[in-house]
């Protein structure tokens, strides 16, 4: 590393953070893309106990699914949610998205109902009530999902972003999906950092692979690699080639 480059994070992932070259850049915003059942609630779940393991605490929003059940699910692979969140480590909002008539979506929160302020706001305040270090997000992709205009999808993102480096937090962001070629997604330019998760069938063989596909400030393995998921959890062989 030299002097010029900036500190890094890690993202709890080994192989991820050697393609990374020891970690993500501090203060930024990582986006993780994939389709159904790659991992990328997991990933966002191994991220935020990495960083817990080290006493940085972490703001974590939970859309669609909820915290009760990614809590559940956590323990699968010996991660206390419940345990760093009573130690003061994580604070987390769980909501999901009520469309009505118009384009409107409404945040809810499962707990406390329909949301006082807007989702930037909530992030904010837990943020400076445990002095977080990272936000997580998973999935973007439920605030965008309703928005049909390119403009204001554009602004809702770039806000939320924006917030998000005001707060001078590091971040993990999925968004469901997996882009095409001439596809244009707006979060993946507005991020700092984009990982793409992905299945491939060859010959009745699942392979699953793990690409950088962009990473501001530094130098990274842009290679696919394989990745698995086992009861350690997200695990990535950033030393093997793909053979598919
Ligand atoms: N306890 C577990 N042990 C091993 N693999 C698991 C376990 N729980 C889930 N998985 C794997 O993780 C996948 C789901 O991961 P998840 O993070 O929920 O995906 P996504 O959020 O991308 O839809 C499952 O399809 C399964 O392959
Ligand atoms: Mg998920």
């Amino acid at each position: 590393m030299t002097e010029n480059e900036p500190p890094r994070i890690s993202t709890g992932v080994t192989g991820l953070d050697e393609m990374l070259g020891g970690g993500m850049p501090d203060n930024s915003i990582l986006l993780v893309c994939g389709g159904s059942g790659v991992g990328k609630t997991i990933f966002t779940l191994q991220y935020m106990m990495a960083a817990t393991d080290r006493r940085e605490p972490c703001v974590y929003v939970s859309l669609e699914e909820s915290m009760k059940k990614k809590i559940k699910n956590a323990l699968a692979f010996g991660w206390d949610v419940s345990q760093v969140c009573e130690k003061g480590l994580v604070e987390y909002l769980d909501l999901f998205m009520v469309p009505h008539s118009q384009g409107v979506v409404e945040p809810v929160d499962r707990v406390r109902g329909k949301l006082q302020f807007s989702i930037d706001h909530e992030i904010e305040m837990l943020v400076k009530k445990i002095n977080a270090k990272h936000i997580i997000l998973d999935p973007l992709t439920s605030i965008l999902v309703h928005e049909q205009r390119s403009g204001k999808k554009r602004f809702l993102i770039g806000k939320l972003f924006e917030s998000i480096r005001n707060l001078g937090c590091s971040a993990v962001i999925t968004t469901e999906g997996m882009p095409k070629e001439n596809d244009f997604y707006m979060e993946m330019f507005l991020a700092d950092g984009v990982v793409l998760l992905g299945k491939d069938i060859k010959d009745y063989k699942l392979t699953k692979t793990i690409r950088i596909d962009k990473m501001r400030g530094i130098d990274f393995d842009d290679q696919p690699r394989r990745y698995a998921i086992t009861s350690r959890g997200f695990q990535v062989f950033s030393k093997e080639p793909v053979l598919i």
